[in-house]
């Protein structure tokens, strides 16, 4: 029998995970999770607006997807592509490139956004033969060596591991509340195109340079929506220089938005895309996708995996696209969505320590601050988050300074739960 005991996590948690994400919050211990409601050991029913961090999109054990999981699992459980095939693979491919954006329609099956990303990074510079990268102040792409490379939203995810790879350039994410040109469009995104400029006048030729790579709503770096043209300004820059256009769309994919993709709720066409998280409702599944005639210019060999494309994965995969389409959840998304960002709304003229609130779909945050400034205030964030929880509604923070509650449903919520969570919030607000 084991000395430790699994509902209180306080007792075995440092003892026997690494403590560099043991110390994350808020270290539920659950039992099981259906639909929106997460179930602990001691009894509780928690409202999940994390999703397991926008994985659980048709909600947890949705039936559909543990059929799908459970037939493929009685028939073939692991296929290392390449040395055997399976047909849930190739299901997949065709029904995925009929909701990718454009014409991205061949993959690279991974197991998780970082992988995705790692697949993308090397895609670019193969087939452009050009070492530069270009990211953004405040993104999030991973922690693997490439991920972590093109990551910087804090500084405490690189400490230590340096040097990282070489040729990432940063540039100013088109973040509208902490502009430092103002708030409006053009000027916070003549904030970002300025700094790729200066990149190219000092650091790195255009002609140099093998993608840039964005995440369409930064997610750790806290729920930050760009205003509508920035997306396609990137695109023209692109376009001018041959560059590639890399999104990541590991958590604003599969509906999140309230679109498929971000691609498509802000009209912008990618060379390469990271997918992940909500592919497989939680098998562990990601992809890099790509145009036909810009992958097919990998050749054998050179980039690969052994679990990639796993058969129960993709045939989670395959009936997590069903239920979005046949459950309407991207119209569901974008209602309950602007329900919850009008809730939100109506929260900040009400408390002065909400400084901003945005969103997208159902991706919501709200940015908390010293009232009266704009000084990032994690602690209230922090107390906010604990009195959700302990009115049995779990959110999560994001933001450099930990200082954004983003919520994250499933794309199933019902605009009752959306309510319930709004008046947890609320009373938690009114608490600190
Ligand atoms: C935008 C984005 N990219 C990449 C990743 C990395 O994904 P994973 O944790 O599956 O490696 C994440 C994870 O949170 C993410 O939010």
């Amino acid at each position: 029998m084991s000395k430790f005991e699994f509902s209180k996590p306080q007792s075995w948690v440092h003892e026997v995970l690494m403590p560099s994400f043991a110390q994350d919050w808020p270290l539920l211990p659950v039992e099981r999770a259906e639909g929106a409601y997460l179930y602990t050991v001691d009894g509780k029913r928690i409202l999940d607006f994390t999703s397991g961090i926008a994985v659980a999109n048709v909600g947890h054990g949705h039936p559909r997807v543990l059929a799908a999981a459970q037939a493929q699992m009685m028939k073939f459980v692991h296929s290392s592509v390449g040395i055997t095939l399976h047909e849930t693979l190739l299901q997949l491919t065709q029904e995925l490139a009929k909701v990718t954006p454009g014409n991205l329609d061949m993959f690279f099956f991974g197991n998780s956004g970082a992988e995705a990303i790692e697949g993308s990074l090397k895609l670019a510079r193969y087939v452009s033969g050009r070492p530069g990268i270009i990211a953004f102040d405040g993104g999030f792409h991973g922690r693997t060596y490439g991920a972590a490379s093109v990551t910087s939203v804090k500084s405490k995810y690189r400490k230590h591991y340096e040097p990282f790879i070489p040729g990432v350039y940063f540039a100013p994410y088109a973040y509208p509340y902490r502009c430092p040109l103002g708030q409006d469009d053009e000027a916070v995104i003549r904030w970002s195109l300025d700094g790729i400029q200066k990149i190219f006048d000092r650091l790195i030729q255009p002609d140099q340079v093998a993608a840039i790579l964005v995440e369409p709503v930064q997610g750790e770096g806290g729920y930050v929506v760009p205003p509508a043209g920035f997306l396609p300004a990137l695109r023209q820059i692109c376009d001018e220089h041959g560059i590639l256009l890399i999104l990541d769309e590991v958590q604003t994919g599969f509906g999140r938005t309230g679109q498929m993709f971000a691609a498509q709720t802000f009209g912008v066409q990618p060379d390469i895309m990271a997918i992940a998280k909500g592919i497989a409702n939680g098998f562990p599944l990601g992809a890099t996708v790509a145009r036909r005639e810009l992958m097919s210019q990998w050749p054998a060999g050179s980039h690969g995996t052994t679990f990639g494309g796993n058969p129960i994965a993709c045939a989670a995969g395959l009936a997590v696209l069903d239920i979005i389409r046949e459950e309407n959840l991207l119209e569901n998304c974008r209602v309950m969505g602007a329900r919850l960002l009008q809730g939100f709304q109506a929260l900040q003229a009400k408390y002065p320590v909400i400084g901003d609130v945005r969103g997208v779909g159902l991706m919501i945050a709200m940015e908390l601050v010293q009232p009266g400034t704009k000084e990032p205030n994690g602690k209230a964030a922090m107390a906010v988050l604990e009195g959700c929880l302990e009115r049995g509604l779990l959110g999560y923070m994001a933001g450099l300074k930990g200082q954004v509650i983003r919520l994250i449903p499933p794309l199933i919520v019902t605009g009752e739960q959306v309510d319930e969570a709004l008046a947890i919030l609320d009373q938690s607000l009114a608490a600190i």
